[in-house]
């Protein structure tokens, strides 16, 4: 009695993977109800069923209507309308089969001609999306086509692969992260963390209570966010800096700052090998000495003797201020230039403005995480990781708005 009920026409041809299904001109209505709901059939997008002894096939339907008569059919139709029959048709393509209780998408089999099409029931539905395993999945909404199924996402398979939620401006992929974030965060797995690194700081309201914050502009109930920038990697450190660098001037630098590391290790007597130490390495050192040594370097003039400066003003590394030396003499004579000078002084005055900068504070002012000028940190990489993922709440947010793109 039931497969009467549901049964809506039959398969007339397969191509491939797709389907054309002839409706029976015996159902009564386009909106049969059955067991109280009310179903539409050929809603595009909605799934048929293709019972196959003891396995279901599951297809969505694509087309529906004079697009989908098949092109034989339509010959004969434009000669004589009357074969029509009032007939509708449909195509389908297959997704998925149901062997026992499980469902799975792809199918190892296919339907031919004469099989017959049903409609999918909510206990069907059940099957297609039900299946989880609720220890391990989390409930992110509602199926949109039956408000009593709960849509699931099997959580291991969303952590342990990429993902990606895709859509236009306004379809609702912030609010759909928020959802997923917060349905993992009630399942409470104590030792899971997430760090959400969100560049338009909107996640704070949609996971209050649930998150420790880390902003440039803390509030009171907020954390500060710090990036040192002696963590980052020697490219990354010099793109910060506008203008233009030679390839020269570049391996310069970057033996200037494995110097500048090395000079940490020793005068804090860190346990570090020398020979593993590079450009790249995590190491603190002091930015505005090595900017105050480069800068000195580039302005000292000397004496007839070159190796007496003509110093006028000593510098100081801690306010950025450049020495003052006696200006070279234009005619050969004393104060002499220094001949070693790499003429860096455009890229190291960049350097400084952006070293006195406010919005750079979290790089270059770095709170106990800045080191100071022979390379000495009150807290380490470990308290900075510790801060992010250490905490008892299940979510981390950095919250990059107001950091300079
Ligand atoms: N499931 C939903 N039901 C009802 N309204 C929603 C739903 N999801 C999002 N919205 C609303 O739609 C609007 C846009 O949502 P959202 O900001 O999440 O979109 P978005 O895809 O992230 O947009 P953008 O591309 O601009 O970042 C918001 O006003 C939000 O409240
Ligand atoms: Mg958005």
């Amino acid at each position: 009695m039931k497969n009467i009920q549901t049964e809506i026409g039959e398969i007339i041809s397969v191509s491939g993977n797709t389907i054309t299904v002839q409706l029976s001109d015996m159902m009564k209505s386009n909106m049969p109800v059955i067991d109280g709901i009310v179903y539409r059939i050929g809603q595009i997008g909605s799934f048929l069923k293709i019972p196959l002894g003891y396995a279901n096939l599951y297809g969505i339907v694509t087309q529906i209507g004079a697009s989908a008569i098949p092109d034989t059919i339509k010959e004969l139709v434009s000669q004589n309308y009357n074969l029509l029959d009032n007939r509708q048709w449909l195509n389908m393509v297959l997704v998925g089969e149901q062997i026992g209780r499980k469902f799975s998408r792809g199918v190892s089999q296919s339907p031919t001609t004469g099989d017959k099409i049903h409609l999918v029931t909510i206990k069907d539905l059940d099957t297609i999306y039900g299946g989880y395993d609720e220890k391990n999945s989390i409930t992110i909404g509602n199926i949109s086509i039956s408000e009593s199924l709960n849509a699931k996402v099997d959580l291991n398979k969303l952590i342990s692969r990429h993902c990606a939620i895709l859509g236009s401006t306004g379809s609702g992929k912030s609010n759909a992260v928020g959802i997923l974030l917060n349905a993992i965060a009630n399942k409470d797995f104590n030792s899971s963390r997430i760090l959400v690194i969100d560049p338009h700081g909107e996640y704070n309201s949609v996971l209050r209570n649930k998150s420790k914050v880390f902003r440039i502009n803390a509030s009171a109930n907020e954390n500060k966010l710090f990036i040192p920038f002696w963590a980052l990697p020697f490219n990354e450190l010099l793109s910060i800096f506008p203008g233009s660098i030679s390839d020269q001037n570049r391996d310069y630098v970057r033996t200037k700052i494995v110097e500048a590391k090395l000079n940490t290790i020793e005068k804090n007597e860190l346990a570090i090998e020398k020979e593993l130490v590079s450009a790249d390495s995590p190491i603190p050192f002091s930015i505005n000495q090595l900017w105050f040594e480069l800068d000195d370097f580039e302005r000292k003039t000397f004496k007839k003797d070159r190796i007496t400066e003509c110093l006028i003003e000593k510098g100081n590394a801690d306010e950025l201020k450049s020495s003052i030396y006696e200006t070279a003499s234009p005619g050969g004579g004393e104060p002499f230039l220094n001949n070693k000078a790499r003429g860096l002084l455009g890229f190291l005055d960049s350097i400084r403005i952006k070293l006195k900068d406010s919005t750079y504070k979290f790089l270059f002012e770095s709170g106990n995480y800045h080191p100071s000028l022979n390379g000495n940190v009150t807290k380490d990489l470990s308290n900075l990781l510790y801060g992010w993922l250490g905490s008892n709440k299940p979510v981390t947010i950095l919250d990059l708005s107001g950091i300079p793109s």
